[in-house]
């Protein structure tokens, strides 16, 4: 598939997407955006993908919806369009992928950029990083998931400082309230992005994507339904010769073959 505003190639099982609008910090317009959603539906589609890398490349994540494009739209015709900077294509593909995507953010990830990058499953930044939900500076507000995953990530507090100000948190901090798993060095970000999504690649496809499911549980149900969801899938994860090959692996003091990958 040809895209202009992104790039997308694959290694070891990896599928890695870059943002490629470098003049306008990756700022999401709707060429973006549709061109996104096609990208990760193929990889999601693609059986030698079994992880999904997203990143904006070593300068920039996304600074956002583009505000240039989005400011010619009314109520009208963005209610005609069912809001596509906040809602359908990559938002849509992100939100429903079962395979991991991983955010590798350096830079600006501000407003739709930040909301992006927590849509994935988890986030690597590096020490570069920013992360914010300027909305409220051009009068409207977060709009694909900031006020509410934010919240859900860094606790009421912050994210209510962050939404009503604009105020940007560094790398540092972003690490320090459980808005990204690590922080390494911006000129090494790419490296470790995709050695990490190489192990999760390299481990049982149906394991992977069951965990996948059951960690997501824990942040969209109460705690009773997430901790009987995640014991159904434990049980099912039985079912998986990848489980009897594991187990027997380690009592053989061998590496698993897993059949499933
Ligand atoms: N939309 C369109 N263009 C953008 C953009 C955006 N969100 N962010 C940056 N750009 C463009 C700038 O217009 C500029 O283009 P020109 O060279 O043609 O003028 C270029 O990228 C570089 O930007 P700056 O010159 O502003 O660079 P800077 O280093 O001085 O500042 C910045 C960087 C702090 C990110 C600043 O550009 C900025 O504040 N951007 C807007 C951030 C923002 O408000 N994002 C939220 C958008 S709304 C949204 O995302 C809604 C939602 O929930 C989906």
């Amino acid at each position: 598939m040809e895209f202009e505003t992104i790039q997308v190639e694959q290694r070891d099982g990896v599928g890695i997407v870059t943002l490629n609008r470098p003049k306008a910090m990756n700022a999401l317009n709707l060429q973006l955006t549709s061109e996104l959603g096609q990208a990760i539906d193929a990889l999601e589609a693609d059986a030698g993908v079994r992880c999904i890398l997203l990143t904006g490349g070593e300068q920039v994540f996304a600074a956002g919806a583009d505000i240039k494009e989005m400011k010619e739209h009314d109520f009208a015709s963005l209610y005609g369009l069912d809001f596509p900077y906040v809602k359908r294509d990559c938002w849509r593909a992100i939100d429903e992928a079962r395979k991991p995507v991983i955010a590798a953010v350096a830079g600006f990830a501000l407003g739709g950029g930040c909301e992006m990058a927590m849509a994935c499953d988890f986030i690597i930044a590096a020490d570069t990083a920013k992360f914010g939900q300027p909305e409220i500076g051009i009068g409207t507000m977060p709009g694909a998931g900031g006020t509410q995953r934010l919240t859900k990530a860094v606790g009421k507090a912050k994210a209510m400082e962050m939404c009503l100000t604009g105020r940007m948190m560094d790398a540092e901090e972003a690490e320090r309230s459980g808005l990204v798993s690590r922080i390494v060095p911006a000129e090494t970000l790419l490296e470790a992005a995709f050695k990490t999504a190489r192990k999760i690649a390299s481990n049982s496809a149906p394991a992977v994507a069951m965990i996948k499911q059951s960690v997501n549980m824990a942040v969209s149900a109460h705690l009773a339904d997430g901790l009987r969801h995640e014991r159904h899938a434990f049980q099912s994860t039985f079912a998986f010769e990848d489980c009897a090959e594991g187990m027997n692996a380690f009592a053989e003091k061998r590496k698993p073959d897993f059949k499933h990958r």
